[in-house]
C-alpha cells in the first residue's frame, strides 16, 4: 500500500533522526551535526554522520545515505511498509487503517496477470501439440514462420469445452479468477461456465510493460462467427486505451522516430516481417482518444495505414475528426493509403512490400487529409457553393483545441483557398478538364471550369489596376489567343506553366476553355475573349507587346503557325527552365545563407551562370521564320 507523503513527513518531524540512528550508533555532536562508526563498516576513525535540520544521515565510508526509514530498512532488514509502521508508532502518529477491498483488488489485480500468462502458455504449447496441426498448417498458409510465432507467442485454443478451464484448475487456479480474467463464457443461464476461445487462433494482447492482458482469437473455420473474437472488458483489459504490439514496437518506434498503426492482428504481424517493428493496431474499434494519448507518447507523428476503400477513406476521416480537438504543437498524425482492398497483411504476402513501403514514404499530413476531404466534398462552382465551403471550413478548424496550431491551420487553409479560388482555382480546373475529353464537352468538368473562370475574372478585375506583367508568360498566351488552333496541342504543357499572375490564370483557363468547346480560328476566339476583364488584359497584353517593338513578332495573327509553334515551344522551354533556376536560385541562397560554405557558395554562382546564360540565348532556330517571309534571326 502507500503511504501518503503528508504522513511520512509527520514521522520524521516527530523524531530526530539522532535518536532513531542513536540507538545503535553512539554519536557524538560536532557542530550543527552528529558524528559515530559507521554502522556499515568496521571503522577506528569516525566517517558517519547524521544531519537532523536536514533530516538525514551520510556514511562516507561506505557511500549510504537515506533518512530514518531507509536507516531500519538498511540496519535491520525491514521492508519501507514495515519500517512505516515501526516509527508511526514510536512517533504516535495512526496510520490511515487500509481499505480492505483495494488491498484485494490489489493482490486479485495481481493474480489476474498470472492467470492470463498461464493460460498464453497454455495456448503456445496447444499450437505445438498434436490437437494444433490444422492450426499450425493455417499459420504457414499464412505465412508465418516459427521467428514470428514465437515472437507474437501465437497460439492455439483448442476445440474441447472445457480445455483451457481445466489446464488452468490443475495449476490450483480458483474458477472465479479464470472468469474475471475474461477467459470462460458465464451467464445465469448457463450452468456450467466454458472456454470463451475454442478452436481459434489466439493472438496475446499485452499491456506496455508487456504482461498479457487479454487475448483476440481468430476463428480458422470460414463458416465460424466472429471472424475475430476478442477477450471482454476487464479489471485488466480496457480495450479502448491498448494497441496491440505497443509494448514490443515501443523501442522500434523511437529508433525510428514513427509508429504505424494498422487495422489488425495480421497487418502488425505482416509488418513486422517486412521490417516494421513499430507497427501497432487497435483491437477491432475505431481508435480512441485514449489509443491517440498512447501513440503521442511514441512518437510526434503516427502513421496511420488504412485500405485505400470507401471503409478505409471513412476510419481515416474518423481519425482525422478524433485527432482535430487533440492537436498540439508538433503533435499531429500522417496518413498511409494503401492500394484498394488491399491490407499491409495481403500487401507483404503477395510480394507488394515495395508498394507497402511507399505508401508509409508517403504518407500524407493530417493538414492535407483534411483539406481534400473538404475540397473534394461539394462541388464548389457558385459562389453560395465556395461561400458555403467556407464556412464548413471554419467549423471544422474551430474543432481544434490548441490555439497555436489552430492558427497555423487557419493561415495555410486560407491561403489554400487564395489558391483554389484564384490562381490554383484554374489550375485545379484545368486538371479535372484534363482527366476528361479535349473535343467533347465534360459536363461536369465544364461546370467546374468555368466556375473557377469566372471566379478568376473577378480576381483580374481587382488585381488588374496599373500591375506590371510578367512579358514572357503574356506573350506566351497572347500568341494562343491569336492562334487559338495551336492550344490543343500543347494543352498539357499549358496546364503545366508556371504563371506568375492570377490573371494571366484567368486568361489561360479561358484559352483551355476555347479549345474544350473547339474554337480554333481567331476570329471567334476574339469575339469571345474580347468582353470583360479579359478583354482588357489582352488589351494591355498587346499595348505591353507594341511599346516592346513587337520584338516576338511570331505572337501576331499574320506570323505563320508552324514559326509560332516553334517559337512557342521552345519559349516554353526556354520559360520552364528559367522558373526552376529561379527556384534553385532561391534555395541555394537559403542553403548558403544557413551554411556558409564554398561548396554552397560555387553552387550559388553556378546557378547565377547558367541563368546569365538561359537569358542571354534565347536561342538561334534554323530556319525560324522563313515560312512568315522573315529574316533568319535570332529573337
Ligand atoms: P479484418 O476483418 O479487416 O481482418 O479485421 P484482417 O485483419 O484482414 O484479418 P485476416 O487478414 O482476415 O485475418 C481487422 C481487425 O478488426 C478486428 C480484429 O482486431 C482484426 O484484426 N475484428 C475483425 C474483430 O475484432 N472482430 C471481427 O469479427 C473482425
Ligand atoms: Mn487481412
Amino acid at each position: 500500500m502507500r503511504f501518503p507523503p503528508s504522513l511520512l513527513d509527520e514521522i520524521r518531524a516527530r523524531l530526530p533522526v539522532s535518536d532513531v540512528v542513536g540507538r545503535r550508533v553512539k554519536l557524538r555532536r560536532q557542530g550543527r551535526e552528529f558524528i559515530g562508526l559507521s554502522p556499515f563498516n568496521a571503522e577506528k576513525t569516525p566517517s558517519f554522520t547524521v544531519n537532523d535540520q536536514k533530516g538525514f544521515y551520510h556514511c562516507f565510508s561506505s557511500g549510504r545515505h537515506g533518512d530514518i526509514f531507509r536507516f531500519l530498512m538498511e540496519t535491520e532488514g525491514l521492508t519501507f511498509p514495515e519500517a512505516v509502521e515501526r516509527l508511526a508508532a514510536e512517533a504516535g502518529v495512526p496510520l490511515p487503517r487500509p481499505d480492505p477491498a483495494s488491498l484485494e483488488g490489489e493482490r486479485q489485480r495481481d493474480s489476474l496477470y498470472d492467470v492470463l500468462e498461464a493460460a498464453a502458455a497454455y495456448f503456445e504449447a496447444e499450437l505445438d501439440g498434436p490437437q494444433g496441426r490444422e492450426a499450425r498448417a493455417y499459420v504457414a498458409s499464412r505465412g508465418l514462420d516459427e521467428g514470428m510465432v514465437r515472437r507474437f507467442r501465437i497460439g492455439y485454443a483448442p476445440s474441447a469445452r472445457y480445455g483451457l478451464k481445466e489446464h488452468l484448475g490443475q495449476l490450483g487456479i480458483a474458477r472465479e479468477a479464470i472468469e474475471r480474467a475474461g477467459l470462460l463464457v458465464t451467464g445465469s443461464d448457463i450452468a456450467v461456465p466454458f472456454d470463451r476461445f475454442r478452436d481459434r487462433l489466439m493472438f496475446p494482447i499485452a499491456d506496455l510493460r508487456g504482461r498479457v492482458i487479454a487475448f483476440g482469437g481468430r476463428a480458422l473455420q470460414s463458416d465460424q462467427a466472429p471472424k475475430y473474437l476478442n477477450s471482454p472488458e476487464t479489471e485488466l483489459f480496457h480495450k479502448g486505451s491498448v494497441l496491440f504490439n505497443l509494448s514490443a514496437a515501443r523501442q522500434a518506434a523511437r529508433e525510428t522516430g514513427t509508429v504505424i498503426v494498422a487495422e489488425g492482428y495480421m497487418d502488425v504481424i505482416a509488418l513486422t516481417r517486412a521490417g516494421f517493428a513499430n507497427a501497432v493496431a487497435p483491437l477491432g474499434t475505431a481508435l480512441t482518444a485514449d489509443q491517440l494519448g498512447l501513440l503521442w507518447r511514441v512518437a510526434d507523428e503516427p502513421i496511420l495505414c488504412f485500405d485505400g476503400d470507401k471503409a478505409g477513406l471513412r476510419a481515416a476521416n474518423r481519425a482525422v475528426d478524433l485527432a482535430l480537438p487533440l492537436l498540439a504543437p508538433g503533435k499531429s498524425l500522417r496518413f498511409a493509403l494503401l492500394p484498394e482492398g488491399q491490407d499491409p497483411d495481403d500487401l507483404v504476402r503477395a510480394g507488394g512490400q515495395a508498394v507497402l513501403e511507399q505508401a508509409l514514404a508517403r504518407a500524407r499530413p493530417l493538414s492535407e487529409m483534411l483539406w481534400a476531404r473538404e475540397v473534394e466534398s461539394s462541388p464548389l462552382d457558385t459562389p453560395e457553393r465556395r461561400a458555403a465551403f467556407e464556412a464548413r471550413l471554419a467549423r471544422t478548424l474551430a474543432a481544434i483545441g490548441d490555439a497555436r496550431v489552430r492558427k497555423h491551420y487557419e493561415e495555410q487553409f486560407r491561403e489554400r483557398l487564395a489558391g483554389l479560388f484564384g490562381r490554383g482555382g484554374a489550375r485545379r480546373a484545368i486538371r479535372q478538364r484534363r482527366s476528361g475529353s479535349w473535343s467533347r464537352r465534360g459536363d461536369g468538368g465544364r461546370a467546374g471550369a468555368t466556375g473557377a473562370a469566372s471566379a478568376s475574372a473577378s480576381l483580374v478585375r481587382s488585381l488588374s489596376s496599373g500591375q506590371a506583367l510578367p512579358r514572357r508568360e503574356a506573350i506566351m498566351l497572347m500568341a494562343l489567343v491569336n492562334h487559338p488552333a495551336l492550344i490543343p496541342e500543347r494543352a498539357e504543357t499549358l496546364c503545366g506553366l508556371d504563371l506568375s499572375s492570377a490573371e494571366l490564370d484567368a486568361l489561360r483557363s479561358a484559352l483551355l476553355d476555347l479549345a474544350a468547346d473547339d474554337v480554333v480560328d481567331a476570329a471567334s476566339a476574339r469575339a469571345r475573349l474580347a468582353t470583360g476583364p479579359l478583354g482588357d488584359l489582352i488589351g494591355r497584353i498587346e499595348r505591353m507587346w507594341s511599346a516592346g517593338g513587337r520584338a516576338e513578332w511570331w505572337v501576331a495573327p499574320e506570323a505563320a503557325e508552324v514559326d509560332v509553334s516553334r517559337a512557342w515551344d521552345h519559349t516554353a522551354a526556354l520559360h520552364h527552365k528559367l522558373v526552376t533556376l529561379h527556384r534553385e536560385l532561391k534555395t541555394a541562397e537559403m542553403a548558403l545563407q544557413a551554411e556558409p560554405s564554398d561548396e554552397n557558395l560555387a553552387r550559388l554562382f553556378d546557378i547565377q551562370s547558367q541563368l546569365s546564360n538561359a537569358d542571354g540565348t534565347e536561342a538561334l532556330m534554323e530556319g525560324f521564320g522563313q515560312a512568315s517571309g522573315r529574316p533568319v534571326r535570332a529573337f
